[in-house]
């Protein structure tokens, strides 16, 4: 592929791409929704009614996070923000931190981090590796009303107004491992593809395949380090 070296990209990435990682996804057979209804973990009433199972729910996918690391897709993107000499932006919908751990830096969390929580009452949010309980004192004002930092149904997700400029200027889009079943991260394809080519990348075919100009079919671990070599190996200056 080769495209002009000061060529914007954005990146979008899905459960798909921590896959390899051993992180569930959600909608995959084996998936994480699979053992819980969404309404009862990912949404805003589902904490007021049982916040302690809310936290649980984050808990145990936090403490997952010390038992995997990121795998060859998410160590590709880092190098190819480290290489690109064009705007780079990479947005993902996944919670863990294997993108941070890889050594992605120009990073969006627009669902929110598991291994941060914030407080209802200060508002502050805070980094946060341990459980986190309904009765768990805020460190900056002291009162048990931390929350997971997730993003959950009915929530606006993080940073758009950022997203929105980077996808209106970008001239290369390329969206890794989600199904396009949420929104606003499935319709991203279409703001870009008004002036930018767009890739896509997934083990399967998604509702959202056609909107692509390119899609490649496999693993995320396969695909993403060897189009990352053919970005950096064809980049014209
Ligand atoms: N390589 C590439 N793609 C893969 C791999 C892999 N190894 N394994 C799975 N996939 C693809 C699946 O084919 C599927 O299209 O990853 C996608 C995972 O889809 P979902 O489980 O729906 O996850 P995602 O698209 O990230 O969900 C979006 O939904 O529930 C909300 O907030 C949650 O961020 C999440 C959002």
């Amino acid at each position: 592929m080769h495209i002009p070296a000061d060529t914007s990209i954005v990146i979008l990435t899905g459960a798909g791409i921590s896959a390899e990682s051993g992180i569930s996804t959600f909608r995959d057979a084996d998936g994480l929704w699979m053992n819980h209804a969404i309404e009862e973990v990912a949404h805003p009433t589902a904490f007021r009614r049982d916040p302690a199972l809310v936290h649980e729910f984050y808990n145990q996918r936090r403490r997952q996070l010390f038992e995997v690391s990121p795998n060859a897709a998410h160590l590709a993107l880092a190098r190819l923000e480290q290489a690109w000499p064009g705007d780079f932006l990479l947005v993902t919908q996944n919670v863990d931190d294997l993108h941070d751990r890889a050594g992605s830096l120009k990073l969006i969390h627009m669902h929110g981090e598991l291994r941060r929580v914030r407080c209802l009452k200060c508002l502050q949010s805070h980094p946060w590796m341990e459980d986190c309980l309904p009765e768990t004192p805020c460190p900056a004002c002291g009162k048990p009303s931390l929350r997971p930092h997730i993003v959950w149904f009915d929530e606006m997700p993080m940073k758009m107004g950022e997203i929105t400029r980077a996808l209106s200027r970008c001239g290369l889009f390329i969206c890794i491992g989600t199904s396009g079943n949420v929104y606003p991260a499935a319709g991203f394809v279409q703001q870009a593809s008004r002036q930018a080519h767009t890739l896509e990348i997934n083990a399967e075919e998604t509702r959202i395949r056609s909107q692509f100009k390119e899609t490649r079919k496999g693993l995320a671990s396969c695909e993403v380090p060897r189009l990352v070599d053919e970005l950096l190996g064809g980049m014209t200056r």
